[in-house]
């Protein structure tokens, strides 16, 4: 793995689960400031660039959320990472519910708080928003399909949009005490590589682990708005492929993407 020039926290981050991140991780690329990390990325990622390649950021000026929203990226107030990601054909549909697990795992692990998943992967502390995951897939010239997951992770208190602020929290608001984002970003990569590994591995696990962060979220109503429709409804749980199950009368509607909102 090769570091680069790296701030400090990160590098210290880093370091501290190396032995953990040595099979996943080849190489993290860091910027003071950039579009979107996820841009770059991808565009790493058509070029070639291997499975493990990591762009981080202090500050995004064009940060993506899902669904074409913007997110909202201030210098020392997040975790702005993307990871190219390479899976078999198998793995793609469990790869965006794998890295929601690893998200919580890494809270849990670091901050020793218990996260809780929305699905596919928003991530909740204290019922408001704390991590945000967006995964794009794109393919190179030679046909090679890879995945890109951005991941940014709200740190620290900071001046966020008042439109972000009222649903939104940090892990330092959360904890009550400063946190080192190094650590945060050594231990979420660490967590993404194991729960990816096991998404191709061992899928049953990493759905359970899903259904675990996710159980105060089912059996609420939920609003769907899929393609051009609206589903409403209970939602029961995940497939096997991580698509949403939501119970509408005595259908049960399976989401694969769309935006959901819960009640
Ligand atoms: C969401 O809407 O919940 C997903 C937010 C994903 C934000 C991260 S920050 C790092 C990466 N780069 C981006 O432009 N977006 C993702």
């Amino acid at each position: 793995m090769t570091n680069g020039d790296l701030p400090a926290d990160i590098r210290d981050g880093v370091r501290v689960y190396a032995s953990r991140l040595e099979s996943f991780v080849r190489e993290v690329a860091w910027h003071a400031e950039i579009g979107s990390t996820n841009d770059t990325a991808l565009m790493l990622a058509e070029r070639g660039a291997p499975e493990g390649t990591v762009v981080g950021a202090d500050l995004q000026t064009a940060g993506r959320g899902r669904r074409g929203r913007s997110w909202a990226s201030p210098p020392g107030a997040g975790l702005y990472v993307s990871v190219v990601l390479r899976p078999d054909a198998r793995t793609v549909p469990l790869v965006t519910i794998a890295a929601g697990v690893a998200v919580a795992d890494a809270i849990g692990e670091a901050i020793g708080l218990a996260a809780v998943l929305k699905w596919p992967n928003d991530v909740y502390l204290g019922g408001r928003k704390v991590a945000g995951i967006l995964a794009e897939a794109g393919s190179s010239h030679a046909g090679v399909h890879h995945i890109v997951l951005g991941v940014g992770v709200n740190v620290g208190r900071a001046s966020y949009p008042p439109e972000v602020a009222a649903r939104a929290t940090s892990l330092e608001h959360e904890v009550g005490r400063p946190v080192d984002r190094g650590l945060v970003l050594g231990c979420c990569l660490a967590a993404l590589g194991a729960r990816y590994r096991e998404a191709g591995s061992d899928p049953p696990h990493v759905l359970a682990a899903w259904r675990r962060y996710a159980e105060s979220m089912l059996r609420r109503p939920v609003t769907c708005h899929v393609g051009g429709g609206t589903v409403s409804g209970i939602a029961a749980g995940i497939d096997d492929q991580g698509a949403l199950l939501v119970r509408a009368g005595a259908d049960t509607v399976r989401v694969v993407s769309g935006e959901v909102i819960w009640h």
